[in-house]
C-alpha cells in the first residue's frame, strides 16, 4: 500500500482502538490537578521509569525544556552533545528561554567518552566560566543513527556527572526503543539520572504529548515551569487516554519496526547503497549516496513511487521505521530504493 511514509516515526496515526480509548477518557481540569487520565498515565510513567512521579507535557521539545529550566538558572553551563536534539532541533530554546550557555562535547557515538566530558567540563569557582549544572545525554541518540545505550553507560557518565556536581537529564524520546532493542528495564536504564523525558509520539504511536519523569519534589517544581511556558492543559486525558494505550500496547511491539529496520539495512547495502554502521541499531536507517547528484536524482525517484524519507545532509537520507509501516512495506520500499539507485547509476 502506497505512499510508504519513512520520513519519521512521529508521522504515526492513532488506529481504532486508540481513538476509542480516547473518547471514552474520563476527564477533568488538569491545571487544577483534577484529570483522573492525566493522573493515571503520570503514574503509569513514573512506575515504568522507576521514578516517584511524572508530569504530562505536551511535546518532547517541552519536556526537555521544562526539564532544563527546573534544574538550571539562567546564564548557567549545560553540558550537551553537539549532536544532540536538544541542541540541533529545538530552535535553540534552552539558550533563548531557559538562558542556557550550551557546552557542547562530541556525541557522534551516542554517549561522549568519559575524555570528551572531561575535556569540556569548566572548572566551579571560577567567574570567567558559565557554572556548570546540567549535563544533557539521549538515547536512543537519533542522529547517532539511533543507536541504543546500555543502562551501564548511562550510568557511568551519570556517577562522573554527579561526582562533578552537575545533574544530568535524559532525553529518552525513544527511550523504549533502547531497552526493547537491549531486552533491559527502563527503570533500570534511568536508575542514576535526576529527569528524564520520553515521548509518547514517536514509536509509540500517540498523537502527541510527553512524560517528565522525576523525584517527587523535581516534579513539583517542574509543575511551575510547565505552567509558565503554556504546557497546562485542561481537559488533557482526551489526549493523555492515547498515551496509556500506547503503553499498554505499543511498546513490546517496537521490536517489530527494529528487525524492519535491519531487514531495510541487507537490501539497500546489497543495492550497493551506502549503509551506516551502528553498534547497536533500533528502528532508524542513514544510508547514501557516492555524491550530492545522484542523491538528489534518487530522493525524486523514489517520491514519485510514493516513498517518502528525509534527506540529513547533501548525500545521506535517513528513514525510520514505526508501526504505520508493515514489514510488507518496509522490504517493498527498500527494494524500490535499490532499484532506483541502480537505474540511475
Ligand atoms: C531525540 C529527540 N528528542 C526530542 C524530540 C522532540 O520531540 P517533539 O517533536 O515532540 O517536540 C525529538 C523529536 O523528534 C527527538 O527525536
Amino acid at each position: 500500500m502506497f505512499p510508504i511514509d519513512l520520513k519519521s516515526d512521529t508521522i504515526t496515526r492513532p488506529g481504532a482502538e486508540m481513538r476509542r480509548a480516547m473518547c471514552e477518557a474520563e476527564v477533568g481540569d488538569d491545571v487544577y490537578g483534577e484529570d483522573p487520565t492525566v493522573r493515571r498515565l503520570e503514574k503509569m510513567g513514573a512506575e515504568l521509569l522507576g521514578q516517584e512521579a511524572a508530569l504530562y507535557v505536551t511535546s518532547g521539545t517541552q519536556g526537555n525544556l521544562v526539564s532544563l529550566l527546573t534544574h538550571c538558572n539562567r546564564g548557567d553551563g549545560v553540558l550537551v552533545g553537539q549532536e544532540a536534539h536538544m541542541l540541533q532541533y529545538e530552535g535553540g530554546g534552552l539558550a533563548a528561554l531557559g538562558g542556557a550557555v550550551p557546552i557542547p562535547m562530541n556525541d557522534e557515538k551516542g554517549l561522549p567518552d568519559i575524555a570528551d566530558l572531561e575535556r569540556v567540563m569548566k572548572p566551579k569557582g571560577n567567574v570567567h566560566f558559565a557554572y556548570p549544572r546540567l549535563l544533557c545525554l539521549e538515547n536512543t541518540h537519533n542522529r547517532a543513527g539511533g543507536h541504543a545505550s546500555t543502562p551501564e553507560e548511562i550510568s557511568e557518565r551519570a556517577t562522573w556527572a554527579h561526582d562533578r556536581g552537575l545533574f544530568v537529564h535524559l532525553d529518552g524520546a525513544r527511550l523504549f526503543n533502547a531497552t526493547v532493542a537491549l531486552g533491559v528495564k527502563a527503570a533500570d536504564m534511568v536508575k542514576d539520572v535526576d529527569s528524564i523525558q520520553i515521548c509518547l509520539s514517536k514509536g509509540l504511536g500517540a498523537p502527541m504529548g510527553s512524560l517528565i519523569c522525576a523525584s517527587g519534589d523535581f516534579i513539583e517544581r517542574a509543575r511551575y515551569w510547565r505552567k509558565k511556558v503554556g504546557g497546562g492543559l485542561r481537559q488533557a486525558g482526551i489526549v493523555a487516554a492515547a498515551g496509556i494505550y500506547a503503553f499498554e500496547h505499543n511498546v513490546t511491539r517496537l521490536a517489530e519496526d527494529h528487525e524492519n529496520a535491519r531487514s531495510m539495512k541487507e537490501i539497500l547495502r546489497k543495492g550497493g547503497l551506502r549503509v551506516g554502521d551502528v553498534r547497536r541499531p533500533t528502528n532508524m536507517v542513514y544510508f547514501g549516496t557516492p555524491d550530492e547528484q545522484s542523491a538528489d536524482r534518487l530522493l525524486e525517484a523514489c517520491r514519485r513511487r510514493q516513498v517518502i524519507f528525509n534527506k540529513t545532509a547533501p548525500d545521506t537520507f535517513r528513514l525510520v521505521t514505526h508501526l504505520n509501516v508493515s514489514r510488507e512495506q518496509a522490504i517493498q520500499a527498500a527494494e524500490i530504493i535499490a532499484e532506483e539507485f541502480q537505474n540511475r547509476q
